[in-house]
């Protein structure tokens, strides 16, 4: 089990993790729009309401979260690989044709298929990364979004739910079995990945 690795085999061995991928935005010192692309986007606490995401600290959108303090989620949908792809690379300007409206945490993107509003709680500097944890204060979904988008060994897709393959041969319950018979037929999600 225990092997030694490089870089690229550590990256490559992360990417069988299926995740799903934001943006995060924020309003830059003269008032511009920033934002990159992020899959290492988690929930922490419920009470009260935490979030994280680790930013490269070679990040020049960390400066301006640094600096603001402030900034918005951006949950990607299936159809926004390109777009998440344009969040990633230097020197091009990543809002141009992506429709947006402002917000106090920072640009909210308006075919992401769900926002969070957060403000900077703490920094922990971990390895070459800088884990930014966040209260978040404000949200809003959309309810008619279509899937998510996934990100898995550096490619896009989706996800969709599977029949229950435990449920579907799950023999009925016997006679007198009670309640832990029902066990077998709670409905469970997997998903599959469409590449
Ligand atoms: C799917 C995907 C997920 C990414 N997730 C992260 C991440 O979690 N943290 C990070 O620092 N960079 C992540 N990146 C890379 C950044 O988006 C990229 O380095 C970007 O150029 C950073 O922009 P900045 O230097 O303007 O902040 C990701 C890229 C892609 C394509």
């Amino acid at each position: 089990m225990v092997a030694p690795f490089d870089a690229t085999e550590f990256r490559r061995a992360l990417g069988y993790l299926p995740t799903g991928v934001t943006v995060i935005t924020t309003t830059g010192r003269f008032g511009q729009p920033v934002g990159m692309a992020c899959n290492s986007f988690v929930s922490v606490s419920l009470q009260p309401p935490l979030v994280m995401f680790c930013a490269g600290n070679g990040s020049a959108t960390l400066i301006d979260l640094r600096e603001s303090g402030r900034f918005c989620v951006n949950i990607l949908g299936a159809d926004q690989g390109q777009l998440c792809r344009r969040f990633s690379v230097k020197d091009v300007d990543r809002f141009a044709g992506v429709p947006w409206t402002g917000s106090a945490a920072g640009p909210q993107l308006c075919d992401a298929i769900a926002w969070m509003s957060c403000a900077i709680e703490a920094e922990h500097v971990a390895g070459d990364h800088v884990i930014v944890i966040a209260q978040v204060n404000g949200l809003r979904v959309n309810e008619d979004a279509a899937a998510p988008l996934v990100f898995h060994r550096g490619g896009f897709g989706s996800f969709s739910a599977a029949a229950d393959p435990v449920a579907a041969t799950a023999a009925p319950p016997r006679r007198g079995a009670g309640a832990g018979a029902s066990v077998l037929s709670t409905a469970t999600r997997t998903a599959s990945w469409r590449p």
